[in-house]
């Protein structure tokens, strides 16, 4: 399957799938009250969000205003506050869900942990307590590199309780990415673990934190280090801390502290058009109604069901429907530590069937990979327990959707595909389960109170009856936008609203068509999505050139069937000979695992004497891509010398 396949077949797809009755009659939101939604979202735009906000959270104190926008930077619910923490556990602890289980935790070993919803709440204070005894107070910046292990959870919203902002850094990122992130922050702490399970395999954490603080870090005061698998470690008194140890001191009583609305809940690092990764910074309380209300709609989610999203809390996925969204609704939230073909094929069916999962959240990627494994795999378990899928991080195409539908859901569940960002904080477009007539491969139409419009370049909205591509953008701010990129304004202001000013650029293209269904179409940017994981150009190229033999590298993306994307990385020796050979790819392809992660390195290196480049020296990338995929490249009239265009394609 190529992207042009991809296109094309989504271009082609016209089957649709109305919600059954059955489903309809139980949804949490159903027809008439969603019309009632968007006429309201329409009328008063402050007023329809100011009532959810008041509805949803449990407020310390009332906000004044809804809104203060100043484009490009909003605020929202000012004057208000409250306690993300509180809003997860303390509001259920005085109903009946004080002993239902909030987490259900499978370790990748076969170990396993269940945590109600009191039990979380101890753990919480206990940890909150910890860290208020290392000298972590409001509004200093936490990082968390961590396992999926209950301790991330838990560490996450210990942060939130003290209002700590908390900055999660995926665990299969390098020492090199540690640092950058937590010298951009000035984190006090890191709370890390020895070490995390993955195919069996020990992910040596605490070593890569050790390297980090050894380079710079010089923030960093103490390090809170959990016992996972029990490896050995090397160990600074005066500064490492054992999770058990500073655990067994803390009273299980914390109050939570109420901060501001618009206080900094957390940052998340993710990749852009420039070679650093951008701090993208969420608040407080618009964050937490809309992670809140979206799970509700778009999950339909209930009190009696067993929700798994597969995502890792190290990226928004895991940020907003594991945590946050979950457990603000007092929803069973499942949390699997390792790989999903670890130790078989089977093994999330396997979670599935035993916890009875209601709803399951992946994404398009890895039902790919299941789709590759072959049905047998499914079908040895009862999966009857599932009553809707969903999915996130790139554009499915409709054979995985029919397949995930049929398969998995056992073909009359509905599906709902979520389109948003770790920018937009929460899902943005998605089939709204029991009231939208859903297509394969389209997200459909954006959420009430969510302005998502396709315009030309321009900025005019396409015309649907024409069924042309264009920008996605989001016209009116929404509560759980990012407010800035940490500690860069200019850059928030330029990367996002630099088009058209007042308007949120997503950076994807996408296409509307006669029904006013939106089609992502993919990043128009130097972002590659990779598995549904983010991955910029510009940061592997800055990666490869580092390495002392490279004189000048381009990174492109080409379509691959299981992850979506593949890396492709196009190298310059220093002494310009084409064939750098195996020995020298490999040692690049280490080389950017060092530097990025090994969810970075590029799946294959082509040396090329020279790369092409236009009259004016700029690296022509979408030729590469092109090469790389084993396209036509066709005009090339611009490029400044069309013989090193041969050369690569005879390669
Ligand atoms: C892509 C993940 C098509 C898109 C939540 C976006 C999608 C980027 C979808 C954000 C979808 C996410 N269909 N593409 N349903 N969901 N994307 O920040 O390109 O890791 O801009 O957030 O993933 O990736 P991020």
């Amino acid at each position: 399957m190529t992207d042009e396949d991809t296109i094309e077949s989504v271009l082609k797809e016209d089957r649709h799938f109305e919600p059954s009755e059955e489903f309809r009659q139980q949804a949490n939101l159903d027809p008439e009250t969603y019309e009632e939604l968007v006429a309201k979202a329409d009328e008063d735009y402050e007023g329809f969000w100011a009532d959810l906000a008041r509805e949803e959270l449990d407020w310390k104190e009332p906000f004044d205003e809804t809104l203060d926008w100043d484009p490009p930077f909003a605020e929202w619910f000012t004057g208000g506050e409250l306690n993300l923490s509180y809003q997860c556990l303390d509001r259920h602890l005085d109903t009946w869900r004080r002993n239902k289980a909030a987490i259900i935790w499978e370790g990748e070993p076969g170990d396993k942990r269940v945590l109600t919803y009191q039990e979380l709440h101890n753990e919480v204070c206990r940890f909150a307590n910890g860290l208020e005894s290392l000298g972590v107070e409001t509004g200093d910046r936490v990082a968390l590199y961590m396992p999926m292990i209950p301790e991330l959870a838990i560490a996450v919203l210990a942060c939130a309780r003290i209002g700590a902002t908390h900055n999660v850094i995926f665990g299969g990122f390098s020492a090199n990415a540690i640092e950058e992130r937590v010298e951009d922050s000035d984190c006090s702490v890191i709370v890390t673990a020895d070490a995390g399970w993955r195919r069996g395999k020990e992910i040596e954490l605490k070593d890569a934190v050790d390297e980090a603080l050894s380079s710079g870090c010089p923030s960093v005061e103490d390090v809170v280090v959990v016992q996972r698998t029990g490896r050995a470690i090397n160990w600074y008194d005066d500064r490492d801390h054992w999770w058990d140890e500073l655990m067994a001191k803390q009273s299980a009583d914390h109050e939570a502290v109420p901060v501001d609305s618009e206080h900094p809940a957390f940052l998340l690092y993710t990749s852009g058009t420039t070679g650093k990764p951008k701090g993208v910074l969420h608040t407080t309380a618009g964050y937490a109604l809309w992670t809140k209300l979206t799970s509700r709609w778009v999950f339909d989610l209930k009190d009696d069901d067993v929700y798994f999203c597969t995502a890792d809390i190290g990226w928004i996925t895991g940020h907003s429907y594991i945590v946050y969204g979950p457990l603000q609704n007092g929803a069973t939230t499942v949390m699997y530590e390792g790989a999903p073909n670890y130790p078989r094929p089977d093994r999330l069916w396997e979670i599935v069937e035993e916890n009875g999962v209601n709803i399951f959240y992946t994404a398009p990627t890895a039902i790919r990979s299941f789709m590759k494994q072959g049905d047998e795999w499914v079908d040895k378990h009862d999966l009857s327990s599932i009553r809707l899928l969903g999915t996130v991080g790139e554009p499915i195409n409709p054979e995985a959707w029919i397949w995930y539908r049929d398969t998995v859901g056992g073909g009359d569940v509905p599906v709902v595909d979520t389109w948003w960002q770790t920018e937009t904080g929460g899902i943005m477009i998605s089939p709204l389960p029991g009231v939208t007539t859903t297509i394969p491969g389209s997200a459909t139409k954006p959420l009430p109170g969510i302005e998502a419009e396709v315009v030309d370049h321009d900025g005019d909205p396409v015309d649907p009856e024409a069924n042309e591509g264009g920008l996605l953008v989001v016209q009116k701010p929404w509560p759980s936008m990012l407010r800035t990129v940490w500690g860069d304004d200019e850059r928030y202001k330029e990367t996002y609203f630099g088009r058209f000013p007042g308007t949120y650029l997503a950076g994807d293209g996408a296409r509307r068509d006669k029904e006013g269904n939106i089609w992502i179409m993919g990043r128009i940017d130097d972002v590659i999505n990779v598995s549904g994981h983010r991955l910029g150009t510009m940061e592997i190229e800055s990666a490869l050139v580092s390495h002392p033999s490279v004189a000048e590298a381009a990174v492109v993306p080409r379509p691959d069937d299981v992850k979506g994307q593949a890396i492709v990385g196009f190298v310059t020796t220093e002494d310009h000979a084409d064939g750098g050979g195996p020995e020298l790819s490999e040692a690049l392809r280490a080389h950017v695992g060092d530097e990025i992660g090994a969810i970075a390195k590029p799946a294959e290196i082509r040396f090329a004497p020279d790369l092409p480049k236009t009259r004016s020296g700029k690296i022509m990338r979408r030729l590469l891509g092109d090469i790389a995929a084993g396209r036509d490249p066709g005009d090339v009239t611009t490029l400044e010398d069309p013989d090193v265009l041969d050369a690569l394609i005879d390669e």
